[in-house]
């Protein structure tokens, strides 16, 4: 299968690094959003992390400004009737990506793989959206795209073999590592990770210590890179509940209650970087 054209959907802090990886190796990629407002804020998002990339020596700005001339933005969804693999990274409301594959069903021939960056739905209710469920996939990214080496593949039930190969060929050219799962609620990933970021929502929730401490203690007594707080704040502490909720109702196993100061948070609208509040200022 020849995936040389690109198309992202969703001009967010994901979306945005997603387009930013295909580009930085090469790839031609079109970038589409519903608002101008949405595009500028994800092309900047964009300029900013290669300015970081080159500040740090990692990228050349000849390389740098090359990547960004490969980044067409456009509002118009139609454009992607020309695409060889389009990532989806919108909010994660089934309603919404199941109007995008049906939109895209309609414009793109039947050769076109259809990738969503969910964090948490199921990927075979999503395949199941589309008139040709064997091409729809996950390609779930990390949080920041430039910096994390890991591509989860979620294959659906309905995804073909081939779909699948021409991902993970796609990401090691990417430069980065594909590591294939079966579609479970949460993946591999989100399933370890976002309920030890909740259980340290609860250690705060009762006193247990301040967020500063429990941040610490786990970077220095578990060697994480960032404490699990700060990370459910670079995360977006909505997406961090969104995923509990997944798994609370998906296994019906209390383990995975969400804690009452994750919701309350997200009540407030302490949402994390992205609101310059969360549990941690910004
Ligand atoms: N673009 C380019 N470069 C970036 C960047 C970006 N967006 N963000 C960070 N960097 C670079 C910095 O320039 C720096 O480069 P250097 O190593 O050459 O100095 C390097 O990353 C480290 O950054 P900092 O020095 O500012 O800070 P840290 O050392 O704390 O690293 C981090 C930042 C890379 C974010 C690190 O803390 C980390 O790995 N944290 C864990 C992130 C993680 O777990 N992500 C997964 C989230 S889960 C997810 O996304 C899935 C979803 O479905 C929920």
């Amino acid at each position: 299968m020849k995936i040389e054209k690109i198309g992202v959907i969703g001009a967010g802090v994901m979306g945005a690094g997603i387009a930013q990886a295909f580009a930085t190796s090469g790839y031609r990629v079109l970038l589409r959003d519903i608002s101008q407002g949405a595009l500028d804020r994800g092309l900047a998002t964009i300029g900013t992390s290669l300015s970081r990339l080159v500040a740090k020596e990692k990228m050349t700005q000849v390389d740098a400004d090359a990547a960004a001339g490969r980044i067409t933005a456009t509002l118009t969804l139609e454009d992607f009737h020309d695409r060889d693999l389009i990532v989806e990274a919108v909010v994660e409301k089934f309603e919404v990506k199941k109007a995008i594959i049906g939109d895209l069903d309609r414009i793109c021939p039947a050769r076109t793989i259809f990738a969503s960056n969910t964090s948490s739905l199921s990927l075979t209710r999503i395949a199941a959206a589309s008139n040709h469920p064997g091409r729809v996939i996950g390609m779930h990214f990390f949080n920041p795209v430039a910096m994390m080496q890991l591509v989860e593949v979620i294959r659906a039930i309905q995804t073909t073999d081939a779909v699948n190969a021409a991902v993970v060929a796609t990401v090691a050219k990417l430069g980065k590592e594909a590591k294939v799962a079966r579609d479970s609620y949460g993946f591999v990933v989100n399933r370890v990770l976002i309920p030890m970021i909740n259980e340290a929502i609860n250690c705060v929730y009762e006193n247990v210590a301040t967020p500063e401490d429990v941040d610490a203690m786990m970077k220095l007594g578990a060697a994480h890179p960032m404490g699990p707080l700060a990370l459910g704040d670079l995360i977006g502490l909505d997406i961090v509940l969104d995923v509990m909720e997944v798994l609370h109702a998906g296994f019906a196993d209390p383990k995975y209650r969400p804690s009452p100061l994750l919701k309350q948070m997200c009540d407030a609208g302490y949402l994390g970087r992205k609101t310059g509040r969360g549990f941690f200022s910004y």
